[in-house]
């Protein structure tokens, strides 16, 4: 696989604890949940690295001026949830970034065809000039809700290299189609996956991310 955009896969064991969580079928829907709220905690701290708009400064401490580094709090940041299963990475996603405004977007897929429409949008209609924007997706699948999504973005004036993504899981076929349509991207995984099955789920993966985030499975 040869990739024009950025995929970084963070080497970090609390990463690699709660994917494993998550994975695990024994897993019940309460605690996939405390999973996912992790993981979208330590996606975003990796994926806010390099990326928050930093600015040097100094404060005064009790004994000296001391040089300091701060975020400028009036740089524009957005979180853009991929509803449903993107939702459950949204709690740890704002405890690092509380500033950030929260723009919803709702995609369902047919599971026939794996075609994808979506039936929520709160995106603004403009985004203002140097966003950045955090789309959160646990699985990146088959591609097309992702490919949706950034349709969406960048047709509302988003630049494509100040976005970030954080997923769960991601497919080799979806980060081909990604580097092909943005290869400015950056992606944060907790884990890149064999395949997908013939239903579009991803293989191993961790089954149906919103289903379990949401406790709606049904035995099959
Ligand atoms: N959506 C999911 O929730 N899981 C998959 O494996 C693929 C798409």
């Amino acid at each position: 696989m040869t990739l024009q955009l950025r995929v970084y896969v963070p080497d970090h064991p609390l990463v690699k604890h709660w994917l494993a969580v998550a994975r695990d079928r024994d897993t019940p829907s309460v605690l996939f949940k405390s999973a996912m709220v992790e993981l979208g905690r330590w996606l975003t701290y990796e994926a806010s690295r390099y990326w928050l708009p930093a600015q040097e400064t100094t404060v005064q401490t009790p004994l000296a001026e001391a040089p300091a580094t701060v975020i400028d709090p009036t740089a524009p940041m957005a979180l853009v949830p991929v509803l449903r299963a993107g939702l459950s990475l949204l709690e740890g996603a704002q405890t690092l970034l509380p500033l950030a405004a929260t723009y919803h977007l709702g995609l369902v897929r047919n599971e026939e065809t794996l075609e994808v429409s979506c039936y929520l949008n709160k995106l603004p209609p403009q985004f203002a000039p140097q966003t950045r924007i955090l789309i959160l997706e646990p699985m990146l699948a088959t591609g097309a809700s992702i490919l949706m999504t950034l349709n969406e973005l960048t047709q509302r004036g988003a630049d494509p290299a100040l976005i970030r993504i954080i997923s769960v899981v991601a497919s080799p076929v979806a980060l081909q189609k990604l580097s092909e349509q943005y290869p400015q991207l950056n992606i944060y995984t907790a884990m890149i996956d064999e395949g997908l099955n013939d239903r579009g789920y991803i293989v191993p993966g961790l089954g149906d991310a919103g289903d379990r985030a949401f406790g709606t499975l049904t035995s099959e």
